[in-house]
């Protein structure tokens, strides 16, 4: 069968045929945010990045021990072009898969999916529980401090962000950005009538 690019649509009752969890979800359209606005900014193709973002964790829920695997397998059996597949699997590089992230859009992926997870987490310590009020500084030094949101792997940030020959500050404040677009849908809009 010829390869048709998937589009938003079936990407996202993908999403949700495998994935109950409702902060899977929230990553999902986290991820897919941050790819949009990354791919705006540096004029590439908008839907495709935002597909991949929203797809790159299908399997996590139902497949943990599997990750990565599994969604190549969904995604073959559901004739995604190669290159969809292969962008997935590269986010996993060094993790669960030896596909290195080669091209900007795999790169990008690959630095911004544990930020997104920074970034929420120092939002919902925040008085105002918003991404809307909030810049890449308070993300910074939560960054310092190892213990807070200890399960973000800082290094594979640094090395995503050294990939695409960009400082980190950047690339929270590109993740920042995105999430903003999206701030409603992912729970971090926060409580307007609080400042901080
Ligand atoms: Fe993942
Ligand atoms: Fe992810």
């Amino acid at each position: 069968m010829a390869e048709t690019k998937p589009c938003r649509e079936e990407a996202f009752s993908l999403l949700k045929k495998y994935n109950k969890n409702e902060g899977l979800i929230k990553h999902a359209l986290a991820v897919e945010a941050v790819m949009r606005y990354c791919a705006r900014k540096r004029g590439r193709d908008e839907e495709m990045w935002g597909v991949i973002g929203l797809i790159h964790d299908l399997d996590y829920e139902q497949f943990p021990d599997q990750h990565c695997r599994k969604t190549e397998e969904i995604l073959t059996c559901e004739n995604w072009p190669t290159d969809y597949i292969r962008a997935v699997l590269s986010h996993g590089w060094g993790i669960c898969t030896d596909v290195e992230p080669q091209s900007d859009l795999e790169k990008v992926l690959f630095a911004v999916d544990e930020l997104t997870g920074l970034v929420t987490a120092t939002v919902l310590v925040r008085p105002s529980r918003s991404v809307l009020d909030m810049n890449a500084k308070s993300v910074k030094k939560k960054w310092k401090d190892k213990s807070f949101a200890a399960g973000v792997n800082r290094e594979v940030i640094e090395k995503g962000a050294e990939m695409l020959g960009i400082d980190v500050g950047e690339l929270i404040s590109d993740v920042i950005m995105g999430m903003r677009e999206v701030a409603g849908e992912i729970g971090l809009r926060g409580d307007p009538n609080v400042s901080g």
